[in-house]
């Protein structure tokens, strides 16, 4: 077949473009049929990546011309190299950790409470080591393995089917009886001797080594070329159950037979636990076992084992209600303190960090460690010389505890912090009630503009591959870099960026298409992006959905800016976002600076509305409840969590803003109030069928 001639994109008119965006999501659909269903591919990924990058191209130029059909709706692109997205069905959620027997005490406190359960009743759990490796979604269709993607943000991530393939311990057909749609979780690890195997080759064949199984694990799965996946000793526990067409059992530890029924490992350490007595025996048990199993353990992860509970537990933010993890204490070490470094991190915090004299703890090499601020080293009288205690638990940066005061050797000082930024030169100040002295630089300051720029463009923003720290830092210093804007002009620039060192023109143009390919960026992503303190991913995602579209948002946070507003108030209201956050967004809109950023960022991007919540189509959603008198079937906290979960606000009083009334029995003035002001009031029976027990 001839292969259709290309008009650039710059010289498509609205009917080309019309016509090329229903060839390209054509051409789309059909590699990705290819790709998924028959697993055949019919093009290179590179070829995939062009088409996806020319279809957003041509949106981002004809905005009104997107296909409801698009590529861009579907999975997120995968950067030029990179791997696809694919999004979960089920968000991939994560856990609470515990440490100790009373915070473990206290999450099943918090779970009888919200459940209301009789103090006679047994709350058994399933018990199952935590293992450190990564988590990984499985989809089967019709009992078929169709498509494996690591967890990502949750909501989706990196498509490693071909990978996941090459493993035997995950399934390629489930014996007997599985629904007809499924998705299966679990983590990928390595056992110790495989990790040990690995590193050995590896150094022999002059490779870089992991600094431990996990990651070992993770960069074996995460290989674009899936004969090296192949060729590494990758094992899965099955633990977690996500979207399914049916319901496939009753209980946690029923489920777990399910799956070693279709074809999985269950981990057979995994136990079922009666009471919370049980739950601690199993604890110390693991605590003692753990060096002689084969494989990294940080804990025990502890699940309510009846379904039906589970689902009215549900999940607070991105942990469950109704799981827990509860972690081994954390692993220490005894080295010395070289140096403290000065960080200035993208908000202009001094950021002190600690240079040891590289020590393992728990497995893992350690040579930098954080010293939290300026009152810790103060109050520890951690001086450079000296030496510290360090602390390693789970994925977080290791921490530096405390001196060993009779090891100090002769002739230290005690260590002043600097009061101006290490990198330009500013005023550093601490405001009152602020742990944290910060760079007053602002816009001059390098470190904060590289900073920012690195926020703007990483993995929960916009995502832009090929963009790392010192390509950055080396263009914010040749002036091609200034703000988040000129991010997108650099494709014009690509010959330029070609004749730089180190570059070419196929990792310039790699860098044009990274861009390109995100010229459109969802809601939730773009907030984020923007780097203001307080504003993670979670509460990004939150002031997305509440406010559904950029001009919404925008608007309202304009206004905000205005202290008396009826936009202040209603920001203060969203659920989740207190007043320390209200006063961040607050501040960043009154800057007339971020405001023309925005301007100019609007210019070059498409902002896609965020995707509405599954409350938004509720018939609760929007709505503002009270809850009265006594409800026979579910406590206060259950009712109001489901009540939020559908999109609805519950306050305590009744006024004109309320929408309904739930009395229960004994209502009280409430009822009252609410029948004064025609309010509508319903009974428990009725809420039940209205949110959907
Ligand atoms: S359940 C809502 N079970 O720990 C269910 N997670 O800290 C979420 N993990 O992301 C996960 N062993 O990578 C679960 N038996 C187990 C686990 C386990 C290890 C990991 C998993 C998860 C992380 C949460």
């Amino acid at each position: 077949m001839k292969k259709p001639v290309e008009i650039a994109v710059e010289a498509l008119d609205e009917s080309e473009a019309k016509a090329e965006l229903a060839r390209l999501a054509e051409r789309v659909a059909e590699a990705d049929r290819a790709y998924y269903e028959a697993d055949s591919p019919v093009m290179t990924d590179a070829e995939y990546d062009r088409l996806r990058t020319r279809n957003a191209a041509i949106e981002a130029r004809f905005p009104s011309l997107a296909r409801p059909d698009s590529p861009t709706h579907r999975v997120g692109a995968a950067p030029a190299g990179g791997f696809r997205k694919l999004r979960h069905r089920e968000p991939m959620i994560s856990l609470d950790n515990v440490l100790t027997p009373a915070e473990f005490s206290e999450f099943v406190g918090r779970a009888r409470r919200f459940l209301g359960l009789d103090p006679s009743r047994a709350l058994p759990m399933v018990a199952e080591p935590k293992i450190d490796g990564l988590s990984i979604s499985l989809t089967y269709e019709d009992g078929r393995f169709v498509s494996g993607a690591t967890r990502g943000d949750g909501i989706e991530g990196e498509d490693v089917t071909a990978n996941l393939k090459t493993m035997k311990a995950v399934p390629q057909r489930l014996h007997g009886g599985a629904p007809s749609f499924i998705e299966i979780r679990g983590e990928v690890y390595m056992t110790k001797t495989d990790f040990l195997a690995l590193n050995e080759a590896q150094e022999k064949a002059g490779e870089k080594v992991f600094a431990n199984p996990r990651n070992a694990a993770a960069g074996s799965l995460r290989q674009l070329d899936p004969s090296i996946t192949a060729s590494r000793r990758l094992s899965f526990f099955a633990y977690a159950m996500g979207a399914a067409s049916d319901q496939v059992a009753d209980t946690h530890w029923g489920y777990l037979g399910r799956l070693r029924g279709w074809g999985f490992t269950v981990n057979p350490l995994s136990k079922h636990v009666r009471d919370e007595d049980e739950a601690g025996a199993f604890q110390e048990k693991m605590a003692g076992e753990r060096a002689t199993l084969g494989y990294d353990i940080d804990g025990v992860v502890y699940k309510i084992d009846d379904l039906a509970l589970q689902r009215r537990l549900g999940s607070v933010g991105r942990a469950p209600r109704w799981a827990v993890a509860w972690k081994f204490p954390a692993e220490q070490a005894i080295t010395k303190l070289e140096d403290i470094l000065i960080q200035v991190g993208r908000t202009g915090a001094l950021t002190p960090v600690a240079q040891l004299t590289p020590v393992n703890v728990g497995g893992v090499l350690v040579s930098r460690a954080s010293l939290h601020n300026e009152d810790e080293i103060e109050r520890k009288d951690i001086r450079i010389g000296d030496w510290v205690r360090i602390q390693r638990a789970g994925d977080v940066i290791p921490q530096v505890l405390g001196v060993i005061a009779e090891r100090r050797p002769k002739g230290t000082k005690r260590f002043v912090f600097p009061d101006t930024c290490p990198i330009c030169g500013s005023r550093a100040v601490r405001e009152t009630d602020e742990a944290v002295r910060r760079c007053t630089g602002g816009l001059i300051c390098a470190a904060q503009a590289v900073e920012r720029l690195r926020h703007f463009v990483s993995r929960g923003a916009f995502d832009i591959e090929g963009l790392g720290e010192k390509t950055i830092a080396e263009f914010h210093t040749d002036g091609l870099l200034k703000s988040p804007v000129d991010i997108f002009s650099l494709p014009a620039r690509e010959s330029e960026i070609a004749k730089r060192e180190g570059w070419g023109e196929t990792s310039a143009r790699n860098l044009s298409n990274a861009i390109e390919a995100r010229r459109r960026v969802p809601l939730a992503r773009f907030i984020y992006a923007l780097g203001i303190r307080r504003i993670g991913e979670a509460n990004a995602r939150l002031l997305a959905r509440h406010y559904g579209s950029y001009r919404r948002f925008a608007a309202a946070m304009r206004a905000a800016s205005d202290l008396d507003s009826a936009a202040r108030h209603a920001l203060d209201s969203i659920l989740g976002i207190g007043p320390a956050i209200v006063e961040e967004l607050a501040a960043f809109f009154a800057e007339p600076r971020n405001v023309a950023t925005l301007e100019a960022l609007e210019r070059e991007v498409t902002i896609e509305d965020a995707e509405s919540s599954r409350g938004e189509s509720s018939p609760l959603s929007g709505k503002t409840i009270v809850f009265t008198g006594t409800l026979a079937t579910m406590t206060r906290a259950e009712a109001k969590a489901r009540a939020e979960a559908l999109g609805a606000k519950v306050t305590d009083s009744v006024s004109r803003a309320t929408d309904l009334l739930v009395a229960g029995t004994d209502p009280g003035s409430k009822a009252r109030k609410a029948a004064d002001l025609e309010v509508r009031t319903i009974d428990e029976e009725e809420w039940r069928k209205l949110a959907g027990f």
